[in-house]
């Protein structure tokens, strides 16, 4: 009774403009291997659960494409909402229809934009993990040794014992850089990796408990789930339904939080900056991809369409992107500021 729910309905921004609107991040060959990060993601947990267990949670308007990248799922395992409202709904929705037909259900929560380095260590910590929530109505989530003081991520504090799975002391989601910074320096704290794993009760008590507007709502659609009055259900319920994310709404404020440090070689490909980190360089510290001519450039990354000739003078340290019709030329240490351009260019078209 091992289920996976597999986030997939964000738009990327800070990874614009190769991440948009209508195609975001985890639709597209971030890497270049021929696989897109969704595709990536559900390989990922072959072996961890049969295929019909695997959900994807998503916006209306990918269906397509998700149909199209993942074809050996059912219509049932694609669930789409109708508006964004953030990650708490979204798990709520999948942990619910998951629960309404298998009340002790196992299951594992996982977003569709990160690599992955080490599969096998990777699924060895989901089964420990697995095996922990089995017996226990506690939340897992999955830790990463922090390398800097990254404001982007969730940081968790927890007590430094020699068990795996280990309890946690505090959450704090995406704290601002000097927090950051005292979090890094004090040693017992890691990021939240987003990769969450709890049973289907310990999920609903949570919910209840910490945002029981939003489970009133999911619980009042057991008799829907699985029928084909499953979408006009989740419309209402879409149209009520705050937004909140599952590390504001409830890891934040859960005292029953526990974490399995983990080492499988994770990346959350949410920027420029980390799709830099894990990708080859070049002698000059460059990351590219495109017909370039480069002189005396370095420490950039240049992805631009294969037809367009660029030819590069003296640059460095950039992040130098185009795809269907933006350029984005920006220096890479204020690559925070990505999300101001995009709402800027909305306001421009
Ligand atoms: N279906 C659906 N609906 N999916 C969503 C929605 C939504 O409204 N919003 C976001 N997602 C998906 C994204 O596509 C992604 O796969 C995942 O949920 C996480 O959302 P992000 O928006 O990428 O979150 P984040 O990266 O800022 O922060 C989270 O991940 C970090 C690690 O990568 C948090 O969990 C942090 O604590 C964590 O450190
Ligand atoms: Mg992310």
């Amino acid at each position: 009774n091992t289920f996976v729910i597999i986030m997939a309905g964000g738009v990327g921004t800070r990874f614009w403009p190769f991440s948009r609107t209508d195609f975001p991040k985890q639709f597209h060959d971030v890497l270049g291997t021929g696989k897109t990060l969704l595709q990536q993601t559900v390989e990922r947990f072959d072996g961890v659960c049969p295929p019909e267990n695997i959900y994807i949670v998503s916006s209306q308007e990918y269906k397509n494409i998700i149909k199209e990248q993942i074809p050996m799922l059912s219509d049932d395992q694609i669930l789409l909402e109708p508006h964004r409202r953030n990650t708490a709904p979204c798990i709520a929705y999948a942990c619910y229809k998951i629960a309404s037909q298998n009340p002790d259900a196992n299951i594992v929560v996982a977003p569709a934009d990160h690599i992955i380095l080490k599969e096998e260590i990777f699924k060895d910590t989901i089964k420990i993990a697995l095996g922990a929530t089995r017996n226990e109505d506690i939340l897992i989530t999955l830790g990463i040794q922090p390398t800097r003081p990254d404001t982007g991520y969730g940081y968790i504090q927890y007590i430094p014992d020699k068990l795996t799975v280990k309890k946690v002391k505090s959450f704090t989601e995406k704290p601002h850089l000097e927090l950051a910074e005292q979090f890094l320096d004090s040693g017992d704290f890691v990021w939240n990796a987003g990769i969450f794993v709890w049973n289907a009760r310990a999920f609903k008590r949570a919910l209840k408990t910490y945002q029981p507007d939003i489970a009133e709502i999911f619980e009042s659609g057991e008799t829907h789930y699985y029928h084909e009055t499953e979408e006009s259900f989740i419309s209402k319920a879409y149209s009520h339904c705050g937004s909140i994310s599952i590390d504001n709404g409830i890891m934040e404020k859960a005292d029953n939080v526990h974490v399995v440090l983990s080492s499988f070689g994770w990346s959350d490909l949410g920027t420029w900056k980390s799709l830099y980190e894990v990708s080859q360089k070049d002698e000059f510290q460059n990351v590219t991809e495109g017909t370039l001519i480069l002189h005396n450039t370095t420490d950039c990354i240049i992805k631009t369409p294969q037809e367009k000739l660029v030819v590069i003078n003296g640059l460095d340290g950039y992040i130098v992107a185009e795809y269907d019709g933006v350029l984005l030329i920006c220096k890479k240490d204020e690559e925070q500021k990505v999300k101001e351009f995009v709402a800027q260019a909305k306001e421009l078209h």
